[in-house]
Order: C-alpha cells, then sequence, then structure tokens
C-alpha cells in the first residue's frame, strides 16, 4: 500500500436472528482488511448500534479465538433504520444513521444478515451508502445464493435429534413430531427429515393433507412400522390454509393503493395463523390413526453453539471476499455463494424475495423416491 494512501474505514454489523458462522465471517472480514491497511469497527446490536454510533473497535485481539464460536460478538437486533422502536413508538432513524456513516469516515459498512437485513441495508444503499451485505441464516431462503452461513449447523443440529427421537419412538411406538425452524421456507426440515430418514416430511412449498397424511402412517402400520417420525417446518401449512394465503396474496396484488396496508395485514395475519400449527397437527394425526403422539419443538437449539466446519468455511470465504469488493469499489451488492466461487449480485435483486424450495427439487424428488410423504 502507498503510504500517501488515506487509511480506509470499514463498519460491520450483524442484524435479525443469530446464527452459527456470524464471528468466523467477522473474523474473516477482520483480518483481511488489517492485511490491507484498512481499519474496522463492529457496531453493537444491528443498526441500532449504528443509530446510537455504539461500537467496538475490532483489531486483531478482539479477532482472535472467535472462529469456533457460535452467536456473534457483536450482539443483534431486529430493529430497522427506518422503523427504530423508540420511547414506545417506532421512528424513522435513517438520517442519523447515515450521519455516523459518515461521522466515523466509513468507506463502506458491510451488513451480515438474513433477508430482511438485506431489504434494510437496501433502503441505505439507495441514501448513497456503500453497503456490502452477507447472506446468513438457519433458513437458506435467501434469493440469489446457492447458500447461507447457519444453515449446515442447524441442519447437523436438526438431524442428531431426529436420529434420537428415532430410537424414543420405536420403542414406544408412538408418532413423534418434530417441529424444525425455516420460517416461511422449508429447507431446513427438508434436509434435515431427509437426512434423519424422517417418514413423513410437511414444508410449506407442499400443503399437506391431514387424511393423506394419517394415511402413509396407516400403511406403515400396515407394514408391520407402529412408530413413525414426522418432521413439519415452522411455515408448513394445510391445504386450506394455503387456499386462503393464496387468496390473500392475490387481493394484495389487486389492492389499490388506499388499501394495500389493510391487505399486507391482513396476509401478515393470516400467515402467523395459520403456520406453527404443530400441536394441532399432532392432535389430529393421534384422532385419525389411533396412535399415540408427542411433539419436539427444536427451536432456538438449532441456532445455538458451535459453527459446523462447513459454515465456517463458508462464512470465512465470503467475509474475507468482501475486502476484494470494497477494493473494486463494487458496492450496493451482496457476496453470494455460487459453487465454490464467490459473485456480487445486486442487492435489488435479491430483495423482496424467497428462495423457496422448488417442488421438482432433487431433495424431494429422492425423498419420494425412498417412500418419503409429503402429506400430499
Ligand atoms: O430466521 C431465523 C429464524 O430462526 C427462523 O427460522 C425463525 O422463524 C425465527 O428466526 C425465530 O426468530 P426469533 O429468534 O426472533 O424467535
Amino acid at each position: 500500500m502507498n503510504s500517501d494512501t488515506p487509511t480506509k474505514h470499514i463498519g460491520i454489523l450483524t442484524s435479525g436472528g443469530d446464527c452459527p458462522g456470524l464471528n468466523a465471517a467477522i473474523r474473516g472480514i477482520g483480518k483481511t482488511a488489517s492485511n490491507e491497511g484498512m481499519q474496522v469497527i463492529g457496531f453493537l446490536e444491528g443498526f441500532r448500534g449504528l443509530m446510537e454510533n455504539r461500537f467496538v473497535r475490532l483489531d486483531n485481539e478482539k479477532l482472535s479465538g472467535i472462529l469456533t464460536l457460535g452467536g456473534t460478538i457483536l450482539g443483534t437486533s431486529r430493529d430497522k433504520p427506518h422503523r427504530m422502536p423508540m420511547g414506545g413508538k417506532e421512528v424513522d432513524m435513517t438520517d442519523v444513521i447515515v450521519e455516523n456513516y459518515h461521522k466515523n469516515h466509513l468507506s463502506a459498512l458491510i451488513c451480515l444478515g438474513g433477508g430482511g437485513t438485506q431489504k434494510n441495508a437496501y433502503r441505505l444503499a439507495q441514501k448513497g451508502l456503500n453497503i456490502i451485505t452477507l447472506p446468513k441464516t438457519i433458513d437458506n431462503d435467501v434469493a440469489g445464493t446457492d447458500i447461507t452461513f447457519g444453515f449446515d449447523t442447524a441442519l447437523g443440529i436438526s438431524v442428531e435429534a431426529i436420529d434420537r427421537l428415532h430410537s424414543t419412538a420405536h420403542s414406544h411406538h408412538r408418532i413423534i413430531i418434530v417441529e424444525i425452524m425455516g420460517h416461511r421456507a422449508g429447507w431446513l426440515a427438508l434436509g434435515a427429515g431427509i437426512a434423519g430418514g424422517a417418514d413423513v416430511i410437511l414444508i410449506p412449498e407442499i400443503p399437506y393433507n391431514n387424511e393423506k397424511l394419517a394415511q402413509s402412517i396407516l400403511d406403515r402400520v400396515s407394514r408391520g412400522k407402529r412408530f413413525s417420525i414426522v418432521a413439519v417446518a415452522e411455515g408448513a401449512v394445510s391445504e386450506s390454509a394455503f387456499k386462503d394465503i393464496t387468496k390473500a396474496k392475490e387481493d394484495l396484488q389487486k389492492a389499490e393503493n388506499g388499501k394495500k396496508t389493510e391487505a399486507k395485514l391482513k396476509l401478515k395475519e393470516l400467515e402467523a395463523s395459520c403456520t406453527g400449527r404443530t400441536m394441532k397437527i399432532a392432535e389430529d394425526l393421534q384422532k385419525l390413526t389411533g396412535l399415540e403422539s408427542r411433539v419436539t419443538i427444536l427451536g432456538h437449539l438449532q441456532r445455538g453453539g458451535t459453527p459446523s466446519a462447513a459454515d465456517r468455511l463458508l462464512a470465512t470465504r465470503l467475509g474475507t471476499a468482501c475486502i476484494k469488493y470494497i477494493k473494486e469499489e463494487k458496492f450496493g451488492i451482496m457476496v453470494a455463494a455460487k459453487k465454490q466461487k464467490t459473485k456480487a449480485v445486486p442487492l435489488k435483486d435479491v430483495v423482496g424475495k424467497v428462495k423457496m424450495v422448488p417442488v421438482d427439487h432433487p431433495w424431494i424428488v429422492s425423498a419420494r423416491n425412498v417412500g418419503t410423504s409429503f402429506g400430499d
């Protein structure tokens, strides 16, 4: 580096739900930046810390020993710049955030997050800030990237849980229904269900029918298998709920400007009431099959603890690539994983989309081939 070149200052923040691999990414960004003579600061608790100008300097000492740690050393929150909770109200604090970016003489701000964070980061890019994002979430539902970090670790945890549930389901001749995270996408439940050998997998992309679901379990009983494991994505929906949601989505599309907010709220409420119905599925299955049912909700266990080797690798690869893009002054992008390479995907192509599981995805095809039921 030329000694006359002014030092570049980089900001990082982690936003949305935490996941394993965030610290590996922070370390990858920080160490590469430091090797390039850049200085890095980490804002605390996502966009809130940026708004309040609370940060730590990410020097070598801070970055040391964090590769294997779960969570995020910076803390996180779901607070949005344009709807920041302030004294019981939501206030647009975007201008303060823009001011703090400049006050810290930042050349770039790197935002690590899932779908919501990509949206918020894009809004800041539209305000003229140099933004780069990384895709993280256990849900693997960010558009534009092959995979997100956090997913592989959560997958491993969920598979181990299903393995353990198998032996107890078998001993008691029970149906064990295991609820798996993933928000509105089925990647985690599908992957864990297949790898764990679940007999039934319910995902949002394939609406289920209670009778067909029960029949698939009764078919197993007739083959002498008196236990079943049902892997349910938290966003799984029944056929009738799916119809209602589709109708609400169409209504939203058709809604005139003044009615859009109302239609959006209606859709959100409907989605919330139709998902997370695992206890009800268990109740219905017990009635329809006559078999005793139990529910296990894996919840935040799936997001905690040490990142897997694959997540450490991915997060390091994407994190270090950020610095290359900063040097090339490529902003308004998400650093995506494309096979073994990275790709700069414009944020405008990422936001507002959810990467759902295609119903003809090879995972679904192979699950059907081994006789797994999707309740359809
Ligand atoms: O996006 C990650 C995720 O873990 C989802 O799978 C889940 O729906 C959600 O976050 C849970 O959010 P919270 O941690 O706020 O309860």
